[in-house]
């Protein structure tokens, strides 16, 4: 059965320790790219996309996240006393409507898997998209409103696919394809983190999902079975198993690893790049530095 995918997940309990010490106090999805934190590129994603129930798993320590998405009526006020409406505009994209957003504690960062589990009451028995707010996409079309897109005609379970060099293996789940039909292909299993010469194909998986509430029941069979992390992927290639559908889809778009310190380096110069209030001064200062560079080496 097919329905329409109006429920996000958004996992945000892990402890981010590749960004400590500023993870000791700020959650990784509050750092920003130029002027916006992480979280609220996934929200707008999210959004256009058509997701309605945005449905957050968090932690001790994420306190700002609810307060980044909640109304700040001194701030407004004081904005608007002061005629400031392109800024009030601004926070606009901040707010959500009542009860669209909803929080749920992962007690233990028991892994991504186990945090998706924590949200199954709210996700009850519909298809539901998970997104990853570290993986930054920059696309025409946002990555998860053409996963949405290609869901509408296929259903089953699908995850972001993305080509990585044979090196890059051990960093990713990585899938076995069965049948490439261009833009998406259809699946025999994942291979999580293999060594590059067991790596089953060169795409990887990256932080977009849409999944069906069959994982949802996978996953408590993983959850009982298992003690160390609970992986998302595992319950995913259970599906296959049961000989339910998965697709991997090749998104277009460039994806940053804003996980990990370079990744969020590169995105923030496409970001500022990509930017006409910055763009002129900001590109004139790295050519700079590059010459610089060059001249000192
Ligand atoms: P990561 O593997 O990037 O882990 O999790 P992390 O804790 O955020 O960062 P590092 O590796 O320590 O620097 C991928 C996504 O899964 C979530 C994270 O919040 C992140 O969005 N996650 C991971 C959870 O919500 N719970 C977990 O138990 C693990």
């Amino acid at each position: 059965m097919k329905r329409k995918v109006t429920k996000a997940v958004f996992p945000v309990a892990g402890l981010g320790t590749r960004f400590l010490p500023a993870t000791k106090a700020v959650p990784k999805e509050i750092m920003t790219l130029v002027d916006r934190p992480l979280i609220q590129y996934a929200i707008d994603e999210a959004r256009a996309a058509g997701i309605k129930e945005f449905i957050f798993v968090t932690s001790r320590g994420k306190n700002a996240l609810e307060d980044y998405f909640d109304h700040a009526p001194d701030l407004e006020s004081s904005l608007r006393k002061k005629g400031k409406t392109e800024l009030l505009e601004t926070l606009k994209s901040t707010n959500m409507d009542s009860g669209a957003i909803a929080y749920i504690r992962q007690h233990k960062a028991l892994g991504l898997g186990h945090a998706v589990w924590c949200a199954r009451r709210l996700i009850a028995n519909e298809p539901f998209a998970v997104i990853l707010p570290d993986d930054v996409i920059a696309a025409e079309k946002p990555c998860l409103q053409q996963m949405v897109e290609a869901y509408e005609e296929t259903g089953g379970c699908m995850v972001a696919a993305m080509e990585v060099p044979p090196e890059k293996a051990s960093s990713y789940g990585m899938l076995d394809v069965r049948e490439d039909m261009g833009n998406m292909v259809s699946v025999n299993g994942m291979v999580e983190k293999p060594d590059p010469e067991d790596s089953p194909s060169n795409l990887a998986v990256i932080g977009r999902y849409i999944l069906t509430p069959d994982v949802l029941r996978n996953l408590n069979r993983l959850k009982s079975g298992s003690g160390g992390e609970i992986q998302l992927t595992d319950a995913i290639a259970d599906e296959i198993s049961e000989e339910r559908n998965v697709y991997g889809y090749r998104f277009r778009g460039q994806r940053f690893d804003c996980g990990s310190k370079a990744g969020f380096l590169q995105a923030t110069v496409a970001f500022a790049l990509g930017r006409d209030d910055l763009k002129g001064e900001f590109s004139e200062y790295l050519s700079h530095m590059v010459s610089q560079q060059n001249a000192a080496q």
